[in-house]
């Protein structure tokens, strides 16, 4: 066993100066090297960050009392957690890690709490949103490769806040889904549908993180976007949005998911295009071009970026499963 292969010194006497590197070796038992290593960071990461910051007991007790708070306000449809990653800048981080984007693809944002399974699954030209107090509109894509080559049959997911600002689930009297569908991209990569122009909404803030952003002295604010979520095997699984030009939080948005390339413009209806979709000339139109990127190309660029990362930070490492490890060899 791992376990009788590393030598464990007597746990006692650990002090600010050897309470790391002991915590360090007793967590090496695993066969698990990526555990393990993650562990390594994750302990010497925090470790420091209580050495560095004199963090006092006080302190420590009210961030778990914090964390207690997250949990208890958690609900299959209020996912507080994902909140807190997406303040705290972590889940733009890990997607981009996760997801790296060769130039001319589409970028990633964040998922955020509000995507369901429940959404139905319509055919292209549905309306995907009952709210009739919405602006509608005509959402016209395709979906390529970095070619420029059509990608037919990707599960497309796409999800909008009603002209209020909240998702369905957000309504406890809801009948069932709305303001989200599912559909499939043609052979020509086309798929399109109606919706309604998405509006800027405030993430939910009455909870403990919207308690940590007004100490931070933060707004809770979202500019106006439309998610959407691309799946198709051996292309790289894209989460992403698009965010509506001029939108008076534009670059401020609470969970930092808003990119140069997925602002987009909503224009009106030439009478060409309102006759061929069946939609009022000068409603508004929004086209786009998504571009995704094969699995394998971005299994290279993940594990380059990886190597080169860690390279920087002076860290021996192989991959293993694309992932780092130490490299004891
Ligand atoms: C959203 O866009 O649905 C969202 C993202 C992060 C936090 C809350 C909501
Ligand atoms: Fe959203």
């Amino acid at each position: 066993m791992a376990s009788e292969e590393i030598n464990v010194p007597p746990m006692k006497d650990l002090n600010i100066d050897n309470i790391t590197e002991n915590t360090v070796i007793i967590n090496s038992q695993s066969s698990d090297p990526r555990l393990t290593y993650v562990m390594e960071r994750l302990v010497t990461h925090l470790h420091d960050f209580a050495r560095e910051t004199r963090l006092s007991t006080t302190e420590w007790m009210a961030a778990l009392n914090f964390l207690v708070k997250v949990g208890q306000i958690s609900t299959d449809v209020r996912h507080e957690y994902i909140l807190l990653s997406d303040i705290l800048g972590l889940s733009l981080l890990v997607d981009a890690i996760d997801h790296p984007k060769p130039p001319a693809s589409t970028e990633g944002s964040v998922l955020g709490p509000f995507h369901t399974h429940e959404a139905e699954t319509m055919k292209h030209g549905d309306l995907m949103s009952q709210d009739t107090e919405g602006e509608p509109c005509l959402v016209l894509c395709t979906i390529k490769d970095v070619n420029g080559n059509p990608i037919e049959g990707v599960k497309v997911d796409i999800w909008e806040t009603d002209s209020t600002g909240h998702y369905d689930v957000q309504h406890a009297d809801r009948d069932g889904p709305d303001g989200r569908c599912v559909m499939k991209s043609d052979k020509d990569g086309v798929f399109w549908f109606k919706a309604i122009v998405p509006v800027p909404y405030p993430i939910p803030h009455d909870g403990p993180v919207g308690q940590l952003l007004k100490l931070l002295k933060r707004h809770p604010w979202r500019p106006a976007h439309m998610h959407f979520m691309f799946e198709k095997p051996g292309w790289d699984h894209l989460i992403t949005a698009l965010y509506i030009r001029g939108d008076p939080y534009e670059t401020s948005d609470a969970v930092f998911g808003v990119k140069q390339s997925l602002i987009v413009e909503f224009n009106p209806a030439d009478a060409k295009t309102a006759q061929e979709y069946g939609v009022k000339e000068g409603s508004k139109v929004l086209r786009h071009d998504f571009v995704l990127v094969d699995e394998k190309e971005t299994e290279r660029l993940r594990d380059e970026n990886a190597l080169k990362a860690l390279k920087a930070l002076g860290r021996k490492v192989k991959l293993l499963n694309h992932l780092p490890v130490p490299d004891l060899d």
